[in-house]
């Protein structure tokens, strides 16, 4: 069912953060990418946008360029298009042709936020929904946020939506999620697990059905449970200046580091 041969996207060069030893998961594959609108037509993402716009206006004015990384199928990109020029990058092939389906002749690019070079920079560097936390550890949260750092324009800010912390992650609990439209049921559900206390687990198993048959796959998302002193010392050590607003565009906070104007 993939299609990711079908449009034009460029890889993105590994910046000066890569080594051997970080295997990216393989998880946003083919299968997840081919419903990933579907299963998440609830999620308002006009109103989370215009959040971010306001972010935007407060912190940079006169920002006109954005990247977003972790854009998936460029949602976000489309609803920020309006108001800026904007680039996207993700790791899943998958779903950056979903994006291009989206977007026709937009800039995207495959890549890991953790190690990527794309050779300019940008006035507003962004990761939403709660995408930062497939990092997994504060090594690679540091090196993304000194990537994404090192993308910004004198001025420019990077805007982290963060995901729970080692304190607010539920274990033990099971979600389960329906969705029907006119082609297809899709059922998914996962039990929440912690392989380790900085470390969040959704086994999720999904079932797509349609007149052609039923799917059954599973991904395994693993996820850094990261602190505010994770999201602290990753911003001081790329040298941004650090706001937190305790709100952000879903209720669970967004982390604002700013480049000085005058470097
Ligand atoms: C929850 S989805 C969010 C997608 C999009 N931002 C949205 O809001 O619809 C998480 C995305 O993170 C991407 N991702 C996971 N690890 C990544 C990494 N190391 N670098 C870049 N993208 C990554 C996945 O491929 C997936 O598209």
């Amino acid at each position: 069912m993939g299609r990711e041969g079908s449009v034009h996207i460029t890889i993105a060069h590994k910046g000066s953060n890569a080594r051997d030893d970080r295997s990216v998961p393989p998880v946003y594959a083919a299968k997840l990418a081919d419903v990933y609108d579907a299963i998440h037509s609830g999620k308002d993402y006009a109103r989370e946008s215009g959040y971010l716009l306001d972010v935007v206006r407060r912190h940079h004015p006169a920002a006109r360029t954005l990247l977003e990384t972790a854009c998936g199928t460029g949602r976000f990109l489309e609803a920020l298009q309006v108001e800026m020029e904007v680039t996207g990058l993700d790791l899943s092939p998958g779903m950056l042709a979903r994006a291009a389906e989206r977007m026709p002749g937009a800039a995207l690019h495959v890549g890991d936020m953790a190690e990527f070079s794309l050779g300019k920079t940008f006035d507003v560097v962004c990761c939403l929904f709660r995408s930062i936390a497939y990092l997994k550890t504060s090594d690679r949260l540091a090196d993304a946020i000194g990537t994404m750092a090192r993308h910004l324009a004198p001025g420019g800010i990077v805007v982290i939506e963060p995901f729970f912390t080692p304190e607010n992650f539920w274990v033990g609990r099971l979600t389960c999620n329906h969705h029907r439209d006119e082609s297809m049921d899709i059922t998914w559900m996962y039990a929440s697990e912690r392989p380790s206390s900085r470390l969040g687990r959704y086994p999720i198993h999904f079932l797509v059905g349609s007149d052609a048959g039923v799917d059954h796959f599973v991904e395994d998302h693993e996820l850094g449970l990261f602190t505010p002193h994770d999201f602290q010392a990753a911003f001081d050590r790329a040298g941004l200046s650090l706001v937190y607003d305790p709100v952000g565009p879903t209720g669970i906070g967004l982390y604002i580091g700013k480049r000085s104007s005058r470097e």
